[in-house]
């Protein structure tokens, strides 16, 4: 199999639209959680402008331990109440960060991050991890984005099925 990084096109929604296919043909009929994950944060790095950092930390019922991603090394265990991985895993909710500096519990893991979104992943009320994207630009994720990566978590928790 080769792959070739898919030319996206249009507004930033059709964007993430057109990537929610790409990604949803890229794991289709493949379930293993490993293996989605590390394909998922390669195709976004590769397609998604401005990140430095792209992965999947796991809960594994006690903290959350990295898991695949693209970028620099990274901190491997995060307790859920430290951290904006922690307070998506915590809150169930997406956090969106403009500048990681002004919160005073976020982690640095590379100096170079400015703002941060982190995706809970929640299925059927289960923790399973989080999706952490970083970016060096401040203020990178805007709703266009929010929205569209949360589409492409879907994606990878749908294919955990
Ligand atoms: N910044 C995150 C830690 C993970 S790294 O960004 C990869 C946090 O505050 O939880």
């Amino acid at each position: 199999m080769s792959f070739s990084v898919p030319e996206l096109s249009g507004s930033p929604a059709e964007r993430y639209a057109e990537l929610a296919g790409f990604a949803s043909a890229l794991i289709d009929g493949e379930p293993d959680r490993v293996a989605n994950a590390a394909n998922l944060s390669a195709l976004v790095k590769a397609t998604v402008p401005d990140l430095n950092w792209v992965g999947f930390y796991f809960f594994d019922g006690t903290e959350l331990v990295v898991g695949p991603f693209q970028g620099l090394p990274a901190c491997i265990r995060i307790p859920l109440d430290r951290g904006v991985c922690g307070a998506a895993a915590r809150t169930g909710r997406t956090q969106r960060v403009d500048d990681v500096h002004a919160v005073a519990d976020h982690i640095a893991c590379d100096g170079a991050t400015n703002s941060e979104l982190v995706v809970p992943l929640v299925r059927d009320g289960e923790l399973i991890g989080v999706f952490d994207l970083d970016s060096e630009k401040p203020a990178r994720f805007t709703d266009d984005d929010q929205r569209g990566l949360e589409a492409i978590a879907a994606v990878y928790l749908d294919s955990l099925r």
